[in-house]
């Protein structure tokens, strides 16, 4: 096995770039048809960015689960689909080969229809890092249901609201999940979550701690008994539901700068395409590897790394349910060393945390597996990516900054391992199909450093990240609100997708990503809203108002500095802002927590209202002056009130 469409040298890089801008339905043409499709399609794109409405491979019929299983379990029926390690190093691991996860899904494909799941329904995954959840996502994929996983440190209310904008009538969950040395109630959360959920009929539990949980006649069932079930049926063999190219495949909800968090939606056949295609290139995987995503599957990085990427290219993919810091700071690395690993991926912000542990963790382990590293979610800062280099990969190794956007379902700018040139902190080059531009703020493409243009003059160039052509990975619609979907992505810069980061290329045409320009925080690689936290605080009894910003954090990339404005009689400020998190929690999760909280008597406010978070981004970045023009403030005494008391 090997896959025709992935890239072997620098110039073959450079050739099919060429191409793929000159000829892209040729060239996405030349990739899709390697995949097992029940029936071609008639158009490889239809495309208009105002609507925008993006039609890949109009009119083909497949589903994604026969090129994630069926055609493996024909070739290559014991090669090892999903490694499995426990949070407990103690545990046993596990071991699923194509045959067996294909067998399991099917399994559980019929379990969703016994269920009374059909084509089309969207089905809420809230569990933990276990086989089960890949198998629960590609029996929803298998049936023709649209899931949508959400991450196990999402609250309850975070949880209902996605359930209720989705209209989720089936919910797949556990009992509990193990997490380093604690316990997360799953089901409890989901108890809390179903409160405010009326339209959910059905709640399938699998049995991970057995922590007693409240099961209710005629709602929830254990997985355990409906697989038991299927068990009598005799062939449990499912047939895959016939999807259209366009169908709807998952739901994803992710943050923005305003509002609640949008579910993002991606569709059957160019995602599936996008995320195989970006998988083989970029890793460089090749028959046997061992694969390594350290994300969570509640994440787009899971979802196309560690699932649907890899499996629909037969490879290896290893599932960790655990934290890299427990029982030590060594566990990613016994991980390696124990199962051989060729390919790890992983995140700026477990390097920093890993790094500041110390070498002892590593030295005794055997990482000689190692050929390729990866890392997303983040700028990767020069410190982390030399100690990655030079302490895991030995400097052997190449790393792939790879970056990319739960809208962008796969990875768009990265060095390909090993074939084109890494530049530590920069993302490099765009894939071959993708086509980046930067412009300035009145929407003027900035022209130079440009490959694809072909115009290399000497300056770094510094502009707002769009992307000019589509890519089959592309995000279709937010779910429910298309207009939301057009608003947020391409009515900033006409006939372009913004990407909401900011960026520099360099002479030799490379991306390096700063970061986003509107008010989304980047947490440890996850993306936080600054409104919704906001909205989250001033819930708080005595809360007045808040503005959030985000200053940099050493491990976590960015923290979360809140200014709050309180007008309660408790003089315990500490346990105030314990309140206050406990609060932010309870709305979001904890991944929402706040790092710092200052109390404020005001905001620095233009006459018209508006928060200047500029300023307040400043002061929580400990620049205390030099604010620039504040003539425009209500009352400009307050920053300088701010500024003495910054915590
Ligand atoms: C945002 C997307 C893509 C999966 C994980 C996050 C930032 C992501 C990089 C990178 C610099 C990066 C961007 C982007 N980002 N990867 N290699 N270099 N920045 O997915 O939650 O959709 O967040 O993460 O700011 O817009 P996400």
């Amino acid at each position: 096995m090997s896959y025709p469409y992935q890239i072997l040298s620098e110039e073959q890089y450079k050739e099919v770039y060429q191409f793929s801008i000159e000829k892209p339905e040729e060239f996405w043409a030349s990739v899709a048809k390697h995949f097992t499709w029940k029936k071609k399609w008639e158009k490889v794109l239809e495309w208009n960015f105002k609507d925008p409405d993006v039609k890949w491979f109009k009119g083909a019929k497949l589903n994604i689960t026969e090129n994630c299983l069926d055609r493996w379990a024909l070739t290559q029926p014991n090669t090892p689909a999903i490694i499995w390690e426990s949070n407990d190093p103690e545990e046993h691991h596990r071991v699923l080969t194509y045959q067996e996860l294909l067998f399991k899904v099917s399994q559980f494909a019929n379990v969703l229809k016994n269920n009374g799941v059909k084509k089309g329904d969207r089905v809420c995954i809230y569990m933990p890092m276990v086989p089960e959840l890949a198998i629960a996502v590609l029996a929803c994929a298998r049936v023709g249901a649209v899931h949508s996983v959400i991450f196990g440190g999402f609250s309850a209310q975070s949880i209902a609201d996605r359930m209720r904008d989705a209209r989720c009538e089936v919910v797949i969950t556990a009992d509990g999940a193990f997490r380093g040395n604690k316990e997360v109630p799953l089901k409890n959360v989901i108890d809390d979550a179903l409160l405010q959920s009326p339209d959910v009929r059905r709640v399938i539990v699998l049995t991970r701690n057995r922590t007693p949980v409240s099961m209710i006649k005629g709602r929830d069932v254990w997985w355990e008994d409906e697989i038991r079930k299927v068990e009598t049926m005799g062939n449990p063999f499912f047939p895959a539901e016939e999807m259209d190219a366009e169908d709807m495949l998952f739901i994803l909800y992710t943050s923005g700068s305003t509002g609640k968090p949008k579910g993002v939606v991606h569709t059957c056949a160019g995602y599936m395409v996008f995320a195989n295609y970006s998988f083989v290139n970029v890793f460089q995987y090749k028959p046997g590897d061992v694969y390594f995503c350290t994300a969570d599957i509640g994440w787009i990085t899971g979802h196309s790394y560690i699932v649907y990427g890899p499996l629909s290219a037969g490879a290896t993919t290893l599932m960790f349910e655990g934290i890299p810091t427990w029982p030590d700071a060594g566990r990613f690395w016994d991980i390696v060393d124990k199962f051989r690993v060729n390919i790890l991926y992983t995140a700026p912000t477990a390097i920093r945390s890993l790094m500041g542990f110390g070498d002892s963790y590593v030295a005794d382990k055997d990482l000689s597996s190692l050929k390729v590293l990866g890392s997303v979610g983040e700028p990767i800062n020069e410190e982390a990516w030399h100690w990655f280099h030079k302490n895991i990969g030995k400097e052997k190794c190449p790393i792939v900054d790879t970056w990319w956007q739960t809208e962008t379902g796969g990875i768009m700018i990265s060095n390909l391992a090993g074939i084109t040139p890494a530049k530590p902190a920069h993302a490099t080059l765009p894939l071959p199909g993708i086509q980046p531009v930067l412009v300035d703020e009145n929407g003027n493409r900035i022209e130079g450093s440009d490959a694809a243009s072909g115009i290399l003059p000497a300056d770094i160039i510094s502009g707002n990240l769009c992307i000019q052509f589509p890519w089959p990975g592309i995000i279709r619609t937010t779910y429910g609100d298309h207009e939301r979907c057009r608003q947020t992505y391409f009515s900033a810069y006409e006939d372009k997708y913004f990407t909401g980061d900011g960026c520099f290329r360099d002479t030799d045409g490379n991306y390096r990503i700063t970061g986003r320009v509107d008010d989304v925080l980047n947490v440890s690689g996850h993306r936080i809203g600054t409104a919704e936290v906001e909205n989250a605080i001033n819930m708080h009894t005595d809360v007045v108002e808040s503005a959030v910003v985000g200053y940099p954090h050493d491990i976590k990339g960015q923290g979360i500095y809140g200014f709050v404005v309180y007008s309660g009689s408790n003089s315990d400020l500490n346990l105030v802002r314990q309140d206050i998190n406990q609060t932010v929690s309870r709305l979001i999760g904890p991944i929402a927590k706040l790092d710092k909280i200052q109390f404020v008597s005001g905001l620095p406010k233009t006459r018209s209202g508006k928060i200047m978070r500029r300023i307040l981004r400043k002061i929580a970045e400990g620049e205390l002056e030099n604010f620039g023009d504040i003539s425009t403030l209500l009352d400009p005494d307050v920053v300088k009130q701010i500024a003495e008391a910054r915590v």
